[in-house]
């Protein structure tokens, strides 16, 4: 045994207690501690039962992320599940908060399974890019049924210890988990003989006799191939339990698991998990803690406004939401409580939680209403002198409150000058639909207070949102880069690709919209107008809104679009178009392959990431990917532009680049200095820290 597993005796049933905090997580010497201790009570006489438990917040919730792209050490969990499961005296597995994963893994090789009401059980492999490597799908498929865990398995998502109950996974939901699994341990005991769930063959016996089942249920899960690796596998090793004997399905399910573990998704994945985590925390003076925020306002109710209000509701947050004109404020309070009545008809949601989070939302013209609130969010029209007279009036309404921006890309400096307490002000951008997008970059200003910093990366996570702090400059880190892509985009359009094929390149590689069809979605005009303003001009892109092509609200914009539909599709008037302005300027027209709109798109966009780093901008290249990945549709499982440049190699993102420039005379695509000192050191951008 280790430190990490304890065996204690309650009489005659042994006590295994996991004790690896905080999450229990499964490393080689849980691994290890957990086999011991198993040996240990098959050969004790004086034991009838055995129970394992975990210590701390909860069960355990997987394999040790951090090992999982190290060489594997044994002993390793199937071989410890499988000397749970053949242990001849009866184990129950005592679960609270997260059995996930391995946890669920252990728990299925137990031969009961007791739970407390607030128990979440899942395997969430899949949001990693793996599949359950320990019998999961297997073990489940023979308690459960295919239906079951094909959902479970193919979505990742964890169900509550009520609705494992009615599906067979849990055995006795108890309020008291320690003494009613000891006292469970004890009857089962006396029952004699424990039921193991590889023999069971009841739940999987209807799929046997008809595979094609299986291929429905498969389509119904797994849905449409998407780039990633991990959802056919899981079918595959799921389908296995049904087609193979027992044995079999465990080798295939390895077989499987290790190759994922082994590949390239699941290392973008982990970096993800590890880069969330890591740019939420901050390095503060020591005695600065987040303030706490009981009460909100967010001031302007429209799209952002409203969403952004919406979203304090959902967490059980009072605010109230101010506009100067009560039309907008009607408008902004019916668009957020369709939302809500719609999830309720969805079953997402329960009446009576609607009018709870109707009684936090209230509304107001008069500015004056946001005294009380320890936080306001403005979001407001993008335009500096409104947002400076806005600040300046809730300096003296609200002189306490912490006051947030959810600009864009205006420069919260200059807000924050049009205040006596710059300190206190900092960037709140959210991302729309506000409900839906899970990304805020927390914008820090040159005099944000730490303390000030810390509460708005606290009150993002309340929200259930993934904040990551970005310094200030024209777009924050996102939108700078997306400015790039635009950029490149128009470029490409002249130099000889047409709209479908860029867009076909885009979602090849796993963004879920090309940059097109993406224009065509927010509308043409917006960007149209700011660069009239600014004297700017995108060939392309002003021709098509000067014909009338604004996006999709007009039916046409890079594509045409027939009434009530939003697919894209091919306008050869738009292409005519294309073709005879890149004549005009005196452009000569080549093909573009797939794989080099990929890369005259992404490499000058991670070109302008490198310099966001060099900057300070982003304190990590995670960073950065973490803002891509949550906010803009990069495909997760390539982990982010940076991890996905770091991937490929920087010597070679780098030689392209210069060849890009040599190609296109612009001098933004010479590769950045950081690249080429990194790739000239032979490292990634991973090794960057601030
Ligand atoms: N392996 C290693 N470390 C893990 C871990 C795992 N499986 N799961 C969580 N952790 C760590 C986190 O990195 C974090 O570390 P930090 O405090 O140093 O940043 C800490 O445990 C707490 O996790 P966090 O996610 O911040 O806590 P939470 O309470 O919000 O969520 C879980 C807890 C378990 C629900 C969540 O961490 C989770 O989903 N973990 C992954 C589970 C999983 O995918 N298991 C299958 C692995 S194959």
């Amino acid at each position: 045994m280790t430190d990490l597993v304890r065996l204690e005796r309650d009489g005659d049933v042994a006590v295994i207690t996991i004790d690896n905090p905080p999450v229990n997580a499964l490393k080689a010497e849980v691994r290890a501690g957990l086999l011991a201790a198993i040996a240990a009570v098959q050969d004790d006489s004086r034991i009838g039962a055995v129970v394992i438990r975990c210590a701390g917040r909860t069960f355990v919730a997987g394999a040790d992320i951090s090992e999982l792209g190290k060489p594997a050490m044994q002993p390793y969990l199937p071989d410890v599940i499988e000397a749970i499961e053949t242990c001849p005296k009866p184990v129950v597995a005592a679960l609270h908060g997260t059995a996930l994963g391995g946890g669920l893994e252990i728990a299925l090789g137990c031969h009961y399974r007791v739970a407390l009401a607030a128990t979440r059980l899942g395997l969430p492999e899949i949001k990693l890019g793996l599949i359950p490597g320990a019998g999961g799908t297997q073990r489940l498929p023979r308690l459960v049924g295919p239906e079951t865990a094909f959902a479970m398995v193919l979505s990742g998502e964890p169900i509550g210890a009520e609705e494992a109950q009615t599906r067979g996974l849990v055995d006795a939901i108890v309020p008291d988990l320690d003494a009613a699994a000891v006292a469970f341990a004890r009857k089962a005991a006396a029952r004699g003989q424990p039921p193991r769930t590889r023999d069971r063959s009841e739940a999987i016996a209807p799929y046997g006799a008809d595979p094609a089942g299986l291929d429905a249920l498969a389509a119904k899960h797994a849905g449409r191939p998407d780039g990633r690796a991990a959802p056919p596998a899981a079918v595959e090793a799921l389908k296995a339990a049904v087609t193979l004997p027992f044995e079999e399905g465990i080798a295939r399910e390895r077989a499987l698991f290790v190759a994922l573990r082994d590949g390239p998704q699941s290392a973008a994945y982990r970096h993800l998990f590890a880069a969330e985590r890591a740019a939420m925390r901050l390095d503060l003076p020591a005695g600065v803690a987040a303030r706490r925020i009981g009460r909100a306002a967010v001031i302007g109710a429209g799209t952002m406004g409203a969403g952004i209000a919406a979203c304090f509701a959902n967490a059980g947050l009072p605010v109230v939401m101010v506009d100067v004109s009560a039309e907008s404020l009607a408008r902004g309070r019916d668009t957020i409580e369709k939302t809500w009545a719609a999830a309720v008809q969805r079953g997402k949601l329960t009446a009576a939680e609607m009018e709870r989070r109707r009684a936090l939302l209230t509304t107001a013209t008069d500015l004056a209403a946001v005294a009380g609130a320890e936080l306001v969010v403005e979001a407001a029209v993008e335009d500096m002198a409104v947002k400076r007279d806005v600040f300046a009036a809730l300096d003296t309404i609200a002189p306490d409150a912490i006051l947030a921006t959810n600009t864009s890309y205006l420069d919260i400096d200059a807000i924050a000058a049009a205040t006596r307490r710059p300190g206190r002000v900092l960037g709140l951008h959210f991302f729309s639909p506000a409900t839906v997008m899970r990304l805020v970059e927390v914008v820090r200003a040159a005099e944000t207070d730490p303390e000030v910093l810390a509460t708005g990366v606290a009150i993002a996570r309340t929200l259930g949102k993934v904040p990551v702090v970005v310094g200030v400059c024209h777009g924050f880190v996102g939108n700078r880069m997306l400015r790039v892509r635009t950029t490149e985009t128009e470029r490409l359009l002249l130099a000889g690709a047409l709209p479908y094929e860029i867009d076909a390149a885009l979602t090849e590689f796993g963004f879920p919209m090309g940059p097109c069809a993406v224009g065509d979605l927010a509308g043409l005009d917006i960007a149209w107008r700011m660069r009239k303003a600014q004297g700017a001009r995108a060939e392309i892109a002003d021709r098509l809104c000067e014909a009338g092509r604004f996006g999709q609200k007009t039916g046409r914009g890079y594509f045409r679009y027939e009434p009530g539909s939003r697919t894209p599709i091919r306008d050869p008037e738009v292409e005519a178009l294309i073709v005879a302005t890149s004549a005009t300027l005196g452009i000569t027209r080549r093909p573009f392959t797939a794989d080099e709109i990929v890369e005259r798109l992404l490499f000058p966009m991670v070109n302008e990431g490198a310099r966001i780093l060099a900057e300070g901008i982003a304190r990590r290249a995670g960073d950065i990917d973490v803002i891509w990945v949550n906010g803009y549709g990069f495909p997760a499982y390539r982990g982010g532009p940076m991890h996905w440049a770091d991937a490929i190699g920087l010597p070679r993102v780098r030689d392209r680049l210069t060849a890009i420039a040599a190609e296109t005379g612009e001098a933004s695509h010479a590769p950045a200095p950081l690249v080429v000192e990194l790739a000239a050191a032979g490292r990634g951008f991973a090794s960057v820290a601030s």
